[in-house]
């Protein structure tokens, strides 16, 4: 038996595309299924002006295979010596959606990142004023904060200090792995959202760690445990409009992923909408898949909802994902999730 599901196109609010040859490999498994994403700008070196990601953009573009259509929305880098005006203007131009923060060292590619948050006030007040959003990776780094409560107590130190102190800031926090954040959008009416990996939505840390560790489930901020789990599910199910879809797909090559240190990161691209539509229907929330993947991260960012739409059609036979895709000189490792998917992208 065969069920269909038409939804608007999704959006992905969250994405690394990278640079050069992965980005060639990389954007069209996102074009196929999305209209637009969030490109993160953590290149090395990262985008942090709007020069950068001007250049950025037109290498996307160029990337784009002709059949596909595709919108970066780009974002900035935020730095300690990020200038406000150039900001403003790369707002202003419809360059920019949106400016990154990254505290200096939690996460890859993160060292050019902010250590001292006073030193990006003026910053923070410009886009308050002009509103642009602020995307949050919301975890401290301090070598004594267990790595597992990074982000709750980046909530508690950092977060919230900055929500209060610059009101009107519309701040994204970016992949939430905790109650804790779910949590905190809840309790904020206001200027606030989140967005929700596929990861993050299905596994816990036990299914990263038992029984031997598996690499490319190791992403940060780091699987949680499953009561953190069951929080992000209960929120994505619920339909709330703060919480939509950022995959947070972080392609890396094989060989940095199946590596002594491991990459953080895990590449969901290709099948993140199957197993999205799995999840949710295995929730009781087949209905609200649309409004995490395609209208609520629109009616944040004050953008328009994609007008086409995508069918999700679910069979009898297992889908089958290519299990890496040449990269380069390189492969990268396509996410397995460790279960059978029924639901494609038809
Ligand atoms: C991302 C990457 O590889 O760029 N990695 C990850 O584990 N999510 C960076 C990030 O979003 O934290
Ligand atoms: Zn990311």
């Amino acid at each position: 038996m065969t069920q269909s599901l038409t939804i608007t196109r999704p959006d992905d609010w969250h994405l690394h595309l990278r640079d050069g040859a992965m980005l060639q490999t990389v954007l069209p498994e996102t074009a196929r299924h999305f209209a637009r994403a969030i490109i993160m700008p953590n290149l090395v070196p990262p985008v942090v002006n709007s020069a950068d990601a001007a250049a950025y953009r037109t290498r996307i573009m160029a990337a784009l295979p002709a059949d596909l259509t595709f919108e970066p929305l780009m974002t900035l880098y935020l730095t300690e010596d990020t200038d406000p005006e150039d900001v403003a203007a790369a707002h202003a131009s419809g360059l920019i959606t949106s400016v990154k923060l990254y505290p200096a060292g939690a996460t890859t590619n993160s060292s050019s990142g902010v250590r001292d948050f006073d030193k990006v006030r003026p910053v923070l007040e410009k886009m308050a004023e002009i509103g642009c959003p602020l995307c949050v990776h919301g975890e401290v780094t301090d070598r004594d904060i267990d790595i597992f409560d990074r982000e709750a107590v980046f909530i508690d130190r950092v977060l919230d200090p900055i929500r209060r102190s610059i009101p009107g800031l519309r701040v994204v926090m970016e992949h939430i792995t905790t109650k804790n954040g779910a949590d905190y959008v809840l309790a904020n009416d206001k200027d606030l959202g989140a967005t929700i990996t596929v990861q993050h939505l299905i596994f816990d840390r036990n299914d990263m760690l038992v029984g031997g560790m598996r690499p490319h489930y190791y992403c940060l901020p780091i699987l949680k445990r499953r009561e953190h789990r069951e929080a992000l599910r209960a929120a994505a199910f619920s339909g709330d409009k703060r919480f939509f879809l950022g995959t947070d797909s972080a392609p890396h090559p094989t060989h940095a992923k199946e590596a002594e240190c491991c990459a953080a990161g895990c590449f969901t691209a290709p099948n993140a909408l199957s197993i999205l539509a799995q999840t949710f229907e295995e929730g009781g929330a087949l209905d609200k898949l649309e409004g995490f993947t395609s209208l609520h991260g629109p009616a944040f960012y004050g953008l328009p909802v994609n007008t086409d739409t995508i069918t999700l059609t679910k069979g009898d036979a297992e889908v089958a994902f290519p299990e890496t895709l040449p990269a380069g000189d390189h492969t990268v490792t396509v996410f397995d999730p460790g279960f059978p998917l029924y639901w494609r992208v038809a």
